[in-house]
């Protein structure tokens, strides 16, 4: 008998096809999550689950089938699953990493460039109607050349975006828990500092660090007071690596100048503060929705519950310990 997958929301139809040929399929096509007691009831027989960051997956949804041996995440981030416990249970837990960073990359400076030349309050000003005239003051915005990048999180993300700063000749200042080797740092034309220089030397701050107990709030409200009062940041990484309502605060009082953010601290809500504001350009978590990426990120997640149910270690696992745990019987 075929195992069975449960897909517990609607995923691009190439992953449901290539799982369709190795398992039964019990596939929830719809948009939004479902609630955690009906996702316990619907595991009920299934030896994977394809889930996606909207999905909490905590230790009850893991106890709800004790035949559960893989939850891929449709993310790199894998923040809604609690993967001590999956670890302890011998369950193995993936993500999608790799194909989505330079999509998120590209977006991260989108991003940065419309809250540095105001592309969506221009946008607003002319659908308004508010356009009268050239005018040598309308809506100029801040150079992006020439000035210095912060970077906050040099891993593959970070990285990329750091390469694409090299068109605009920027200065780059990162900081990272781990600092990176002076080949990359080379080739990159990267400068290491501490967080404190970062944050009092750029000119616009980037974020990709994953969200960690230990990146929690990495930004509040006394490293926004550090910044340049002309300072921009730019969040896709995760809401909650930065205080919104400090955010909200900083960039009411002119403490910082404006904000890109795609990832919020309880999606889909927004701090009111920030809705208010004109020199913010805020979009709900896309930074890796082109068609491409999010297709290619559901048919990596089935492919690794494809490894996983033929008792291969998965592609992209990150938690090695739980394949430890399952050879040792748990
Ligand atoms: C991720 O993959 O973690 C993003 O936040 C969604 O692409």
């Amino acid at each position: 008998m075929s195992p069975k997958v449960l897909v517990s929301k609607h995923v691009w139809p190439a992953a449901i096809d290539l799982l369709r040929a190795h398992a039964e399929v019990d596939y929830r096509d719809e948009s939004e999550s479902m609630p955690t007691s009906e996702l316990c009831e619907r595991l009920a027989g299934a030896r994977a689950l394809v889930c996606q960051l909207t999905d909490p997956i905590t230790p009850e949804v893991m106890d709800a089938e004790p035949e559960l041996a893989v939850i891929a995440n449709v993310a790199v981030g894998y923040d809604n699953i609690d993967v001590a416990a999956a670890s302890e249970r011998g369950i193995l837990v993936t993500n999608t990493p790799g194909v989505l960073t330079d999509t998120t990359a590209d977006f991260a400076w989108a991003l940065l460039m419309a809250t540095a030349r105001r592309v969506a309050e221009a946008d607003r000003f002319l659908r308004a109607g508010r356009w009268g005239q050239w005018e040598i003051d309308l809506l100029c915005g801040q150079d992006v050349h020439h000035q210095t990048l912060g970077i906050l999180g040099m891993g593959r993300i970070g990285q990329a975006f750091a390469a694409r700063a090299r068109g605009f000749s920027m200065r780059i200042l990162y900081n990272d828990a781990v600092r990176a080797d002076e080949a990359l740092e080379a080739e990159l034309g990267l400068e290491f500092a501490p967080l404190e220089t970062v944050l009092e030397q750029a000119d616009f701050l980037s974020l990709h660090v994953p969200y960690l107990p230990e990146t929690h709030h990495l930004i509040g409200a006394a490293e926004l007071d550090r910044m340049k009062p002309t300072a921009m940041l730019v969040n896709t990484a995760r809401g909650s690596v930065v205080d919104e309502a400090a955010l909200a605060a900083a960039l009411a009082s002119g403490s910082i100048a404006g904000a890109g953010l795609d990832v919020f601290e309880e999606e889909p809500q927004v701090d009111p503060g920030l809705l208010e504001l004109e020199r913010v350009v805020l979009a709900p978590h896309i930074a890796s929705a082109s068609v491409a990426t999010r297709t290619r990120m559901c048919t990596m997640a089935a492919e690794n519950v494809i490894a996983a149910l033929a008792s291969d270690p998965p592609p992209n696992l990150v938690n090695p310990e739980a394949l430890e745990r399952r050879a040792s019987g748990l």
